[in-house]
Order: C-alpha cells, then sequence, then structure tokens
C-alpha cells in the first residue's frame, strides 16, 4: 500500500472517530431533552460518516486496500453544557490538522489525483470550524439559560450546505 493510502486509510479511522464523538454528544443533549442540540449533533455525526465513506470510495476507484480501522472510544460525559461544543470545537481543528498533513503527504509522494481529491475536505473544514465555533459563542453566551440555544438552532439551522453540492461520491452513496 502506498503512504498515501495509508494516510487515508488512518484518516477514515479519525472520521469515525469523530462521528461516534458526535454520536456521544448528541445522546448526552437528548437525554437533558435539548432536542435542537441533540438533533444538530446527530447530523453532525452522519456527516462525519460520510467522508469516512468518501475516503472509502476514493480507495476503491484508486484499486487501494480498505482497510476500517478501529476508533478510539469517544468522550461521553462532560460537566455543563458548554464542554461538548468546546470539545467539538477542538476535534475539528484536529481534524483540519489532520487534512493539512494529508495534502503535504499527498505532495511530498506527487500523488495529485489524492491531492486534488483532498481539496474539498479542506473547503469542509473551513465551514466546519467556522460554523462550530459560532456554535460555541452561542452557548458560552447562553450558558444559564440553554433554552436560548435551542431557540438559535430552531431558527437559524436548516437549508443545504451549499458545500455538499460538489461533495466527492461516497461509498454506497452518502446519507
Ligand atoms: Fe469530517
Ligand atoms: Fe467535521
Amino acid at each position: 500500500m502506498s503512504r498515501f493510502s495509508d494516510g487515508v486509510n488512518g484518516q477514515i479511522a479519525y472520521e469515525f472517530g469523530a462521528s461516534q464523538q458526535y454520536v456521544a454528544i448528541a445522546a448526552h443533549y437528548d437525554a437533558q431533552t435539548l432536542p435542537r442540540l441533540a438533533a444538530h449533533f446527530y447530523r453532525q455525526a452522519v456527516e462525519e460518516r460520510n467522508h469516512a465513506m468518501m475516503m472509502v470510495q476514493y480507495l476503491l476507484d484508486a484499486d487501494e486496500p480498505v482497510l476500517i480501522p478501529g476508533v478510539e472510544p469517544p468522550r461521553a460525559e462532560f460537566a455543563d453544557v458548554v464542554a461538548p461544543v468546546r470539545l467539538a470545537l477542538e476535534q475539528e481543528k484536529r481534524v483540519t490538522a489532520q487534512i493539512a498533513d494529508l495534502v503535504k503527504l499527498a505532495r511530498e509522494e506527487s500523488e495529485l489525483v489524492g491531492e486534488q481529491f483532498l481539496h474539498w475536505f479542506l473547503q469542509e473544514q473551513r465551514e466546519e470550524v467556522s460554523s462550530m465555533s459560532a456554535l460555541l459563542h452561542v452557548v458560552e453566551r447562553s450558558s444559564d439559560n440553554v433554552m436560548l440555544v435551542e431557540d438559535y438552532l430552531a431558527r437559524e439551522s436548516g437549508g443545504e450546505n451549499p458545500l455538499e453540492v460538489g461533495a466527492p461520491p461516497a461509498a454506497g452513496g452518502a446519507l
């Protein structure tokens, strides 16, 4: 397996790990009857799963091995209503750095098709860091009245993410 394909297989684990972390956060909010926060993170979990499946499709197209590695267990207990969103923002920043490292690896290895595949993910990370950072502002500002966060999400969420339009195909189809 090429070094680049090995890196993509590693990133598949990080994307599934991100998906599981978002399921854990969604269930945490759901258990507290915060349905909008829960729905937001259930949706994010599906998006991360789709990112992993886009990478699976890339490896299939490139005729490279698909490993589906195991993932680190997510954090499921949180001190307060802000902590999960803070963790989510840290996770998005970490994934941004991981994708950037993969792009650098693609350049080192002259994997130009692979580098082009990753460009969408760079754009996606910019959007995800930005929207999670905005949500953190709202949650921090409303930490003593979390229903304001629910109202905010009811008002502001919805509408198709324009970046999803140019998204790479996902193995088995995106959910
Ligand atoms: Fe992702
Ligand atoms: Fe993400």
